[in-house]
């Protein structure tokens, strides 16, 4: 869940770097933990010291006292409000270790940063003050970098000068925070007793804590044992973009997402199952042998094979997933919910795109208790377990076993805002066992036997608004005019494919799916289908348009007022729904979410439907599907 640029994104996974998370609440003294560790291990040089010792005077909360807050609350804003408000990520290095350290804010608000800061940590130092102990939010965010994969915690309970250094209060906080964390599956908890502004345990053990046997927090974190993460499993390359720089030089580059390739080696493409041989490893300071994880190279291949963007060539004997459904934790990081059934875009792992859906939510999470919650929605900071669906299959690996193949994020379509992020668990539905057949006659062969252009074109407005009745006659002209379209109407496909759909948004989403994908078969004949929704949603109209392609799909906009349409009310449904005997009706209780860039945009009233046919057909003429006579 590598959502933002990160510097350690990229870079090769090293044994003797560690990259950790400080999570607490704001006055848990995070900011004052990281300064002092950089200071008592001599990481401050004397003019920064300085000029520390300057803005101490100006801004600290410390009194006369250096505030080590300030040295690591970089940004002016957050230090005038006193809180630190987005993901830092500072390098230091001792004798034994370089670290990278993710200080993310403890606000309510920013879970989204505490969860990209966590992304890529493999410890977590979680501070408590010892006067407070364990509160909700030490639990939230317990509970998030467990389900990031975080493996190590260390408990740091802070202040502990505050509390007369008194070992009954340390104890008690570490029973009440090993008894809530049990279930969380931490590989290990380090509890300690510090005082960040004193330095009491921080890079060497404290003489007012005799009682504490374990070592420094520095000392700690310069030698405990992690894990390698991505050098030990399997071969996973997320192809960025194909290199092509002249006929004799076909090269995939990017970033290898996990494992290990030596030249000779087979891989195969995850999608497709076609197989090769690596042929050279290029990069720029010339050829390897072997890369390995977190390497920027050019891989060629021994074969010709089809191998695009987004594509990920894997190990063939570990393959990674390959699904169209699959189930994710989600975190949501948007004020507006999450609309299940919406269309989104994810990015899953490092590198493709891909549209799809949230199907469904099975519960959200109360994070305080873990406990399961019967949920239709996820709200700003709210953790829920999802079915997700994809237009085009998707390639990943539960995020348990890669964090680097199996993390995602969603992307809002209107406003190309992330929204979310997530942690996939698992394939719902194995499309490894399916594979596209190839077919040897194609939309273009099917058209031109008709002497025709395909497209779809797609009406949208409110129910009264006129769409069928311009549909048809445009069904009609164009019969006359020898071409085989084909009219695709709401009413109609309600009756028969879409019978079982009512009018709740997640049903209208289904409705616009099914009949998008029918007009995509339709349009794959090579005939030119006609389509009648009110499809009130943008993000579904847009759906359709990446299913069949941009450029042979035309948005016409039957623009008629409401009061028009409830004056008309050619089916006696708009009275119906104002007398509350239907539900869910479009323009009334439901809402219509009007195109902003239509193709064609028809402003309906007082128009007479055959003129306003005429303009659909001069619409096609211009974009050269039809010619006029
Ligand atoms: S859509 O919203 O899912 O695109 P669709 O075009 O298939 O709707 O069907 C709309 C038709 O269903 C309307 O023309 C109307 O005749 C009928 N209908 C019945 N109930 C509703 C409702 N609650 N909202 C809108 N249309 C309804």
């Amino acid at each position: 869940m590598d959502m933002e640029a990160s510097p350690c994104v990229g870079e090769a996974d090293s044994k003797d770097q560690l990259r950790f998370i400080t999570c607490g609440s704001v006055d848990d003294g995070k900011s004052t933990l990281i300064g002092r560790l950089l200071h008592d291990s001599k990481m401050i040089y004397q003019d920064q010291l300085r000029a520390l010792a300057r803005d101490s005077a100006k801004h600290g909360t410390t009194g006369g006292d250096i505030d080590f807050a300030l040295l690591v609350d970089g940004l002016e804003a957050e230090r005038q409000q006193g809180i630190t408000i987005d993901v830092a990520h500072r390098f230091f290095t001792t004798s034994h270790r370089s670290f990278v350290v993710a200080d993310t804010p403890g606000h309510e608000q920013y879970t989204r940063n505490m969860a990209t800061g966590a992304s890529n940590a493999q410890l977590a130092i979680i501070l408590i003050d010892a006067r407070k102990g364990v509160l909700a939010q030490t639990k939230r965010h317990s509970f998030i970098c467990s389900l990031l994969g975080i493996r190590h915690v260390m408990l740091a309970v802070n202040k502990i000068d505050l509390v007369d250094y008194r070992k009954d209060i340390f104890d008690g906080i570490v029973n009440d925070y090993v008894s809530f964390a049990s279930e969380l599956g931490f590989a290990s908890i380090t509890p300690l007793p510090i005082s960040a502004r004193y330095g009491d345990n921080i890079t060497k053990r404290s003489r007012n804590t005799d009682w504490y046997q374990g070592q420094s927090l520095l000392d700690h974190l310069e030698t405990i044992h992690i894990e390698s993460e991505t050098t030990d499993l399997p071969f996973r390359f997320p192809v960025q973009w194909v290199n092509r720089p002249s006929l004799d030089f076909r090269g995939y580059a990017g970033t290898i997402a996990s494992g290990s390739i030596s030249v000779g080696d087979e891989i195969i493409v995850a999608v497709s199952g076609l197989s090769s041989r690596v042929k050279r490893i290029v990069t720029y300071d010339g050829d390897l042998a072997v890369a390995g994880a977190g390497e920027a190279v050019t891989i060629t291949l021994e074969d010709e094979i089809d191998v695009s963007r987004g594509d990920v060539l894997a190990s063939p004997t570990h393959r990674p997933e390959i699904a169209h459904q699959f189930a994710a934790h989600l975190i949501w990081m948007d004020q507006e919910p999450m609309v299940p059934g919406r269309s989104y875009a994810f990015r899953i792992g490092t590198q493709s795109i891909t549209s799809g859906s949230i199907s469904c939510i099975k519960y959200k999470v109360d994070v305080n208790t873990r406990k399961q919650v019967a949920a239709t929605t996820l709200g700003l900071n709210e953790i829920g377990f999802c079915n997700l669906a994809t237009v085009l299959p998707a390639t990943f690996d539960p995020y348990r076993i890669n964090r680097r193949t199996g993390s995602l994020i969603v992307i809002d379509l209107s406003t190309n805002r992330t929204v979310g992020a997530g942690m996939i668990e698992f394939s719902r539905r194995r499309t490894t066992n399916i594979v596209q057949q190839p077919q040897s006659i194609g939309k273009r062969e099917r058209s031109a036997l008709m002497h025709q252009k395909p497209c779809v074109i797609w009406f949208t407005g409110l129910s009264g608004s006129g769409k069928s009745t311009i549909a048809n006659i445009v069904d009609q002209k164009l019969f006359a005019m020898s071409h085989h379209s084909m009219l695709l109407d709401g009413d109609n496909l309600r009756q028969g494919l879409n019978r079982d759909l009512e009018f709740t948004e997640e049903d209208r989403v289904e409705n616009i799916r099914r009949a998008g994908e029918a007009a995509r078969l339709m349009l794959e004949a090579g005939l030119i289908v006609i389509c009648s929704f009110i499809s009130p949603y943008k993000a579904d109209r847009n759906m359709v348009r990446s299913l069949v392609g941009n450029r042979e799909f035309v948005e016409v906009f039957v623009d008629t007022p409401i009061e028009e349409c409830i004056r008309r009310d050619p089916k006696g449904l708009y009275s119906k729904a104002k007398s509350g005997q239907i539900k869910n009706f479009t323009g009334i209780d439901a809402p219509y979410e009007a195109p902003s860039t239509p193709e064609l945009h028809l402003k309906a009233s007082g128009e007479r439907p055959e003129h306003l046919a005429d303009r659909v057909l001069n619409c096609l003429a211009e974009r050269g599907f039809i010619t006029l006579r």
